[in-house]
């Protein structure tokens, strides 16, 4: 992995940021050669860029499987970060030892999509909310019970669900459980991984309502992963759109659902239903499954179910750039006539190189294998048959 890729100028400079992703990284070794070296990667996430600022959500969207859970993990860095940088307040966390992430660790919090799978059913609503918090130092054995009690409160939990085990609530209420267990230990910053997909809809609205009320009264930050766009939209002040491990296109709420740029994102908000009889829907079908992210395809990554791909889109891939101010989005709609004969001319370099390389190597083989050749043959050497055999013999 070019280490050296990431180490510009920019990674010199602090970030101003609340949050910054700096051409994060996340790949997992699934293929292995004879002498166990990883010789395959799959690319969950794959150099994701953004800033966000502190107060604000962040909604991630994208199809399952396309790196948003990956992404939030390892931010967090319950995932080992492979290549690019995580900012957090002014501080590169993706760097850290283990020792000192642990100490910051309580600021930044995650809440998973599934509360039945997260809750241990050994202990009491109130140790599960307040162990942590405990362990953190964030509260002593005096005040315990009256911080748990005020956490849950704010949380919309009776205080007498204190001494009651996670299996006699519902999923609504074990997500508040959850969500409170995250905020005892008064984060900053929270990833939210599609909390409200495992619940009943007329749940869902509560906690989403609960959280954005959260958000507004504690100060937090969070970046909110869902694949249901209403919700994003309801929730999100900025939104960036995932495929295939990439960012494809960021920006705030407004401009993403006022002028979306990347077809991709055009696709996905196209399958939103409009609850308007009259309202005809334009719907865009996106073409075939999405490829795997072991072996993507070339250029663009989307271009294999884009119905505008160009002649660019399968040989170059598209630079994520700033359309406008505060929008970003990677694709070769988007380039100038200049961008664009630069790309051009940077992939036939490429391709010059590589063909030389091609090349090079290929007369390497065959000098080589020209020398090698008498090795090949074995070195049996005719029997030197003496003018007078029978002399030798009888030595
Ligand atoms: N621990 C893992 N090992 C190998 N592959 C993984 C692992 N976790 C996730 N993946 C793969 O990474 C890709 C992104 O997964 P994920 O982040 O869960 O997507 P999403 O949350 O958008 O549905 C998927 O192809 C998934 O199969
Ligand atoms: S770069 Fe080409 S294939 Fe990719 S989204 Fe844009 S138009 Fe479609
Ligand atoms: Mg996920």
């Amino acid at each position: 992995m070019a280490d050296e890729e990431i180490k510009t100028p920019i990674e010199e400079n602090g970030s101003d940021a609340f949050l910054e992703v700096r051409n994060l990284c996340k790949y997992f070794v699934v293929g292995k050669n004879f002498f166990g070296r990883p010789n395959a990667w799959l690319k969950a996430v794959d150099n994701v860029s953004f800033k966000l600022q502190k107060g604000k959500t962040l909604g991630i969207v994208g199809e399952s499987g396309c790196g948003k859970t990956t992404m939030g993990r390892t931010i967090l860095r319950l995932y080992d970060v492979t290549k690019g940088e995580v900012w957090f307040k002014g501080e590169k966390i993706s760097t850290l030892s283990n020792r000192e992430f642990d100490k910051r660790r309580p600021n930044m919090q995650m809440i998973f999509q599934d509360p039945y799978a997260s809750l241990s059913p050994r202990l009491t609503v109130g140790e599960i909310i307040g162990e942590a918090a405990r362990q953190h130092g964030l509260v002593d054995k005096s005040g315990f019970y009256d911080y748990v009690i005020k956490v849950m409160k704010m949380c919309g939990l009776q205080p007498h669900y204190f001494e009651r085990y996670p299996h006699e609530f519902s999923g609504g209420q074990r997500q508040r459980i959850c969500i409170a267990r995250a905020l005892a230990l008064k984060p900053e910053l929270v990833i939210c991984d599609e909390p409200v997909s495992a619940l009943d809809v007329s749940i869902q609205a509560q906690i989403i309502n609960m959280l954005i009320e959260l958000r507004k009264t504690l100060g937090l930050t969070y970046v909110f992963i869902s694949h249901d766009l209403s919700v994003v939209k309801h929730i999100s002040d900025e939104v960036g759109v995932m495929y295939l491990g990439s960012m494809v296109e960021y920006g705030s709420k407004e401009s993403i659902f006022n002028n979306t740029l990347h077809p991709y994102t055009k696709a996905l908000f196209s399958a939103v239903p409009v609850p308007n009889v009259h309202v005809k829907m334009n719907r865009v079908i996106l073409k075939g499954d999405i490829p795997s992210p072991v072996n993507p395809p070339s250029g663009c990554k989307f271009h294999t179910r884009c119905d505008n791909c160009m002649e660019i889109c399968s040989k170059i891939a598209p630079e994520y750039k700033e359309v406008e101010q505060g929008h970003f989005c990677a694709c070769h709609l988007y380039n100038s006539q200049a961008d664009e004969a630069r790309l051009w001319a940077e992939y036939e370099e490429e391709q010059r190189r590589i063909e030389e390389e091609k090349a090079k190597a290929a007369k390497g083989k065959h000098s080589a294998e020209s020398v090698e050749e008498p090795a090949e043959e074995p070195a049996v050497q005719p029997p030197v048959q003496p003018a007078d055999s029978s002399s030798v013999s009888e030595q």
